[in-house]
């Protein structure tokens, strides 16, 4: 039996992700009477109008996938309660809820913080003082996750006040995604890949993560955020980690975040001595996104209120080094933006030419992982072109995709369904660690201070660009 309550049940996330996520697997159950969500907002709400608000948005989200004969099962299973999540009153009506008649808190418990950052702290205190954090009860936490070390500190502080760590998921969605965790099947199961994936032959890495949309309805939160903070302490250090860890010992968690931490703790610092060459931030300019023209940044902020400062960044590249015997001399460019020409986001892995390139140029081999929008491997090889296409002996590009084309045939679950499965099943695997989280900050943060100590300059692009490079 599995109870999951979700704090802020009624919000964005809850009805655009988590209910439909739990709606598939919910059907995909052989007993959905198994299963008991419940979801806790401020707002009082009777039932009549819950599930005719979470109906409305399941037909929406779900589209084809939503019918009638599954929305009648799921809503049996579906409850709602108001808190004031920053009251004392209110507590013992989630407490009748676990230790029912029926159920007397001896099912899993499944909390979800799909709440403001501020109230992670009030709800786990209550939750502890309510007596509501049993050993059968696990944590899911949302981003963002802190924003700098020592917020995050605070929130570790009491969370594991309140659970032990191994209840506690915090949640990175880019490790849901299938090119993601493919990434550790690709390195650990072949033999071709593992014994070139180092210094040797690599000459280059390049992970990118490019948006076309732009700070949408955000913009005061992602001003005071910036794009350093919102993506690349998470997404991008995640996949950064994931191309370079060394093998773990086995597949459990505690392995594979093992190895993730020794990575994060070898990355050179940026920091005033190396902020201008190995770090870039901007923001959009006026553009064209898909055709369309579309305003820039600050007239973004602007039409939504006249008092935002406009200093967070839309764009960020880093040149990373990471500090050990298998990386060290091997250049990393992480770049992510926001408004620019493509929904990408794909790493690329360059290798060295042949040592005796009997053809000339630069003939590196090119390993592309394409995350999304699709989600494939592909190899760039060298090969003989045809005789009388164009020069005989000449050697041209072939790209091949060696990636999982029979994935189309199947309906993919979607990110916040396959890690609320994970933490049904009580798979870590994918959830971020608290030394892991605290390890990123402190090096992000280095480069948030480089930034404001050494008043680094904030370039522009224009919407539907590919954003600043580095010099060459
Ligand atoms: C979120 C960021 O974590 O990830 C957003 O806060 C960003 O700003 C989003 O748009 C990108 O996720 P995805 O899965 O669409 O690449």
């Amino acid at each position: 039996m599995y109870d999951i309550v979700i704090f802020g049940g009624t919000g964005d996330l809850s009805l655009r992700k988590l209910l439909p996520s739990l709606y598939h697997l919910v059907k995909k159950s052989k007993v959905p009477e198994e299963y008991r969500i419940l979801c806790i907002s401020r707002a009082p709400l009777d039932r009549v109008d819950f599930l005719l608000r979470v109906k409305e948005k399941l037909e929406c989200f779900l589209g084809d996938d939503f019918n009638y004969t599954d929305w009648k099962r799921f809503k049996t299973i579906l409850s709602y309660i108001d808190i004031e999540f920053l009251e004392n009153e209110g507590w013992d009506k989630l407490n009748n809820f676990i230790y029912s008649e029926d159920h007397r808190g001896k099912q899993n418990i499944i909390y979800y913080l799909s709440v403001a950052p501020a109230l992670f702290t009030p709800i786990c205190r209550q939750l502890k003082k309510n007596n509501l954090t049993p050993k059968n009860s696990r944590m899911i936490v949302e981003k963002p996750f802190g924003e700098n070390f020592k917020s995050a500190y605070k929130i570790n502080s009491v969370l594991s006040d309140c659970f032990s760590e191994k209840q506690i998921y915090r949640i990175d969605h880019y490790l849901a995604k299938e090119a993601v965790q493919n990434i550790l099947h690709l390195r650990f199961s072949n033999h071709l890949i593992e014994t070139v994936w180092n210094n040797q032959h690599i000459d280059q890495v390049e992970i990118m993560v490019s948006e076309q949309i732009g700070v949408e309805g955000r913009a005061e939160f992602f001003d005071h955020i910036g794009t350093l903070r919102d993506m690349m302490q998470n997404h991008l250090m995640q996949l950064l980690t994931y191309i370079t860890m060394e093998v773990p010992k086995s597949l459990s968690a505690d392995h594979i975040r093992d190895r993730k931490i020794e990575v994060i703790k070898a990355l050179e610092p940026i920091n005033r001595d190396n902020i201008s060459s190995h770090s870039i931030r901007a923001q959009y300019l006026a553009g064209e996104v898909n055709g369309k023209p579309v305003p820039s940044y600050k007239e973004d902020l602007k039409s939504v209120c006249d008092n935002i400062k406009g200093t967070g960044e839309t764009f960020v590249a880093l040149k990373i080094n990471i500090d050990n015997s298998r990386w060290r001399g091997v250049p990393f460019i992480l770049k992510t933006g926001k408004r620019m020409e493509k929904r990408l986001a794909e790493i690329r892995v360059k290798f060295n030419p042949p040592s005796n390139n009997l053809y000339g140029t630069d003939f590196g081999n090119l390993l592309v992982i394409e995350i999304q929008p699709k989600h494939t491997v592909s190899i760039q090889m060298m090969m003989k072109q045809l005789f009388g296409v164009d020069e005989a002996l000449a050697t041209h590009t072939n790209q091949m995709e060696i990636g999982n084309n029979e994935a189309f045939l199947y309906r993919i679950a979607g990110d916040y369904e396959k890690l609320l499965s994970e933490v049904i099943n009580g798979n870590q695997a994918f959830f971020v660690r608290d030394d892991e989280i605290m390890a990123s900050w402190k090096w992000i943060d280095a480069i948030r201070n480089a930034w404001t100590t050494t008043d680094q300059e904030m370039k522009t692009y224009i919407s539907g660009s590919n954003g600043p490079n580095f010099d060459k």
